[in-house]
């Protein structure tokens, strides 16, 4: 069973989807911490996400390894080797992460590593959660269960910027809420894999309704696909 999550940032969607994927016996796959993994390795490799030349990034897609574990605190992602699972929640990364997800290569090689963990995943448990913003369109059109999470724009920049502010006390209010309508222009119009919704999607705008209810409704069409009657 695959069940595809997506919306914008700050939807709510990463909360419900690792929920859902405890009461499943399930691990949620977080594919925007794959998108940061590989805007760190951009930088870190002095490549410029904005105008990168084929050969740069055939060489960096060439040379990256990327792991994801699973464990109890949810999915840890390693890039060649070391756990950058904190490195990727930086403002930066996240400015370089909507750039690098335009790139074709990038994309294509996201979607390919996506698949494979997929398959390992349900032969493994028998199924497995993602979540992201083209899972349900081009990932996984297939999948047993798709959503889309949406929100208020203010209630979006709200929950990032109480994130944020954890690790840099210094972020304003206005600063978070400018760079999410930036990266929601940017994921929505743009020419690959854009973000929208897929047909025959369940649509849960999490503006008014809590994290109790929001994984109730994803479990009730996980139910209703009948493969699952422990839930
Ligand atoms: O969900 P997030 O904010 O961690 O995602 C980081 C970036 O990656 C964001 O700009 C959107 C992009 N992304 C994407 O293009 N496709 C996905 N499946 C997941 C994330």
């Amino acid at each position: 069973m695959i069940i595809a999550i997506d919306g914008p940032a700050g939807s709510g969607k990463s909360t419900t989807a690792r929920a859902v994927a405890e009461r499943l016996g399930y691990v949620y796959v977080d594919t925007g911490a794959m998108y940061r993994t590989v805007a760190l390795a951009f930088t870190r490799n002095g490549v410029s996400a904005e105008s990168p030349s084929a050969g740069e990034i055939r060489e960096l897609l060439g040379n990256m390894h990327l792991d994801m574990r699973f464990g109890p605190d949810g999915m840890q992602i390693l890039l060649d080797g070391q756990d950058v699972t904190g490195d990727i929640r930086t403002r930066e990364v996240t400015e370089v992460a909507s750039r690098v997800a335009v790139i074709p290569e990038v994309r294509e090689r996201m979607v390919q590593e996506q698949r494979d963990l997929a398959r390992i995943q349900e032969k493994e448990r028998g199924g497995v959660v993602f979540e992201g913003r083209d899972i349900g369109t081009i990932v996984f059109p297939d999948a047993d269960v798709k959503v889309f999470m949406d929100a208020s724009e203010e209630m979006r920049a709200r929950r990032r910027y109480e994130e944020l502010q954890e690790k840099d006390p210094d972020v304003s209010f206005e600063d978070v809420l400018s760079d999410i309508r930036a990266r929601d222009e940017r994921d929505v119009s743009r020419r690959l894999s854009p973000l929208r919704r897929a047909e025959d999607t369940i649509e849960i705008d999490t503006s008014d309704i809590d994290l109790h209810e929001q994984v109730e409704m994803v479990l009730r069409a996980v139910r209703e696909r009948g493969n699952c009657t422990s839930v």
